[in-house]
């Protein structure tokens, strides 16, 4: 583990578990349609391309991000798009793929924006979730793990642009974030 890490919430054989499981999910609800599964970056890039290889459908792949939270605890307000899409999702059954919803915010951006865009469904397919933590109304259609509030880093999540790559995740020590004043609001 790595020393920046308290424990080990998830291994990678929960995780792969985790996501085997919403790839058949995928399976299921997707047989014979060609969805377009769109990674929100950058959190959601690992658990993104373990997602699709584990759903047995024809899939587009498309890729955006959004700004959640500056650098600092609080809030920045309004998620903002700040890479749209490659493609037209008009007419289209999407599938987002999220790492975690947390406040809820991003999400019901995510919603309104692919809903904007004239898609003809919109699946949210989520690893993690934090419900203690939401500020508005939000709901994955398919979650893979509810967690505890603490932050976490590993497997496409981040802290300060640090730790995506651990292939697992994993709580943060506090005298981590707590070093450079930011809180753990800083994601
Ligand atoms: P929201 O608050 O639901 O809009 O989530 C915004 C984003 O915050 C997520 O997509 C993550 O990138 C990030 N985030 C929330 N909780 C954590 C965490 O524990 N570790 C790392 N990033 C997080
Ligand atoms: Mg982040």
């Amino acid at each position: 583990m790595h020393s920046d890490c308290e424990r080990i919430l998830l291994s990678e054989a929960e995780l792969a578990a985790g996501v085997k499981a919403a790839g058949a999910w995928l399976t299921e609800k997707f047989r014979g349609a060609f969805p377009v599964a769109v990674c929100n970056l950058k959190g959601s890039a690992v658990f993104f391309a373990d997602l699709l290889r584990a759903a047995d459908i024809d899939v587009q792949a498309d890729f955006m991000a959004v700004s959640s939270y500056g650098a600092g605890t609080v809030s920045a307000g309004k998620p903002k798009v700040t890479r749209d899409l490659f493609s037209s999702v008009a007419g289209r059954d999407v599938i987002l793929v999220e790492d975690i919803v947390d406040t809820g915010r991003t999400l019901v951006t995510l919603r309104a924006f692919f809903r904007e865009r004239g898609a003809r469904s919109v699946t949210v397919v989520a690893l993690l979730d934090k419900p203690s933590r939401r500020v508005v109304e939000a709901k994955a259609d398919y979650t893979c793990f509810a967690v505890e509030d603490r932050f976490l880093v590993g497997y496409g999540l981040d802290y300060a642009e640090r730790y995506r790559n651990l292939p697992y995740i994993a709580v943060l020590k506090e005298r981590v974030y707590a070093a450079d004043g930011q809180g753990a609001g800083a994601r």
